[in-house]
């Protein structure tokens, strides 16, 4: 009888103790896959916005060539990140360390992430699939993903005299007076998505 009595008022104990507990562990539990959900939120967000780029200059080098989709996406590549951005409930950039637009240079954080992805690559490894997500303070993250040169923008990207005509590079400085994103080939690391959920 005693027996009894004090196994249940250990489970009554263990009972408490969970509810007591099941609040905080409850966050914590969530916290993790929250990460993981964000990460897979920021992966679909930077496929969505490069290809809507991507589509959009498509159209735009078929309508008149590099001048022609210089033109739309000195007009048009910041519009677009921040319709993104509206659509998604989310802050959109897309930065580079060698940026054309000043606008898109990189902040500490963003560099610090970037230089990181820099380090993966220089030791071998395939960024294709590579992204991270940090927590910067409660409630705000930032993920981020490499963007990497594709064929398709060498003729703007590549080595100036090669893949970007003269004639086009002056096109560019003449809208973008201190360009640095020339010089790239496909697979090498261009950029990256940072992407803020706050
Ligand atoms: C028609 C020329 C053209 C092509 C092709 C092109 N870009 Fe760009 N790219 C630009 C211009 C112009 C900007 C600056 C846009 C702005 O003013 O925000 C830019 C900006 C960027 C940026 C933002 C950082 C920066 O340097 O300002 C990244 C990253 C980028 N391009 C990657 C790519 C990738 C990857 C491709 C191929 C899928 C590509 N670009 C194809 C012209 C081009």
């Amino acid at each position: 009888m005693n027996k009894i009595h004090t196994l249940s008022v250990l489970l009554l104990l263990v009972l408490y103790t969970a509810c007591q507990n099941g609040p905080s562990t409850g966050n914590t539990a969530a916290a993790a896959p929250s990460l993981d959900s964000i990460r897979a939120e920021g992966r679909v967000i930077a496929k969505a916005s490069f290809e809507a780029l991507s589509q959009k200059l498509a159209q735009a080098l078929e309508t008149g060539g590099v001048p022609h989709a210089l033109q739309f996406c000195h007009a048009n590549a910041d519009p677009l990140t921040d319709s993104l951005s509206a659509k998604y409930g989310v802050r959109i950039r897309r930065i580079a360390k060698q940026y054309r637009n000043p606008n898109n240079a990189p902040d500490a954080q963003e560099r610090a992430l970037f230089d990181g992805f820099a380090a993966m690559k220089a030791g071998g490894r395939d960024l294709k699939t590579v992204d991270t997500a940090l927590v910067l303070a409660p409630g705000r993250i930032l993920f981020a993903k490499p963007i990497l040169l594709q064929p398709q923008c060498v003729a703007c990207h590549g080595k100036v005299g090669e893949t970007v005509t003269a004639e086009n590079y002056r096109e560019i400085q003449k809208q973008y007076p201190g360009d640095r994103a020339v010089g790239f080939s496909p697979g090498d690391l261009r950029g990256m998505w940072a992407i803020y959920f706050e």
